[in-house]
């Protein structure tokens, strides 16, 4: 299952402001869900790599995109400030 799915199971607001609804709904191409990981987790795919290579993410930014990032077990998950989850301040952090 999917980070993105599991923060929506447990009730947690993965998106920052207005993201919450203009987002691609877990395509991989918005970029709006990324969030720090700490974990057991799929290693990412060209979707992602691809958006994540894109502004205002980075490749060098230690982010991941929450709906192509499958969980494999304990993880901590952090969500940063930013439209994108991109900035540098902490929304929340949790672990699921
Ligand atoms: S919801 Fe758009 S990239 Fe994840």
């Amino acid at each position: 299952m999917a980070i993105k799915q599991v923060l929506l199971q447990n009730g947690i607001e993965l998106y920052n402001g207005a993201t919450s609804s203009l987002n691609c709904h877990g395509l991989g191409t918005c970029g709006t869900c990324a969030v720090q990981v700490e974990g057991a987790v799929s290693e990412p795919e060209w979707r992602e790599r691809t958006r994540r290579s894109l502004p205002p993410h980075s490749l060098a930014q230690n982010r991941r995109l929450a709906c192509q990032t499958k969980v494999l077990g304990d993880v901590k998950v952090t969500k940063f400030s930013g439209a994108w989850g991109q900035g540098n301040q902490i929304v929340w952090t949790s672990k699921s």
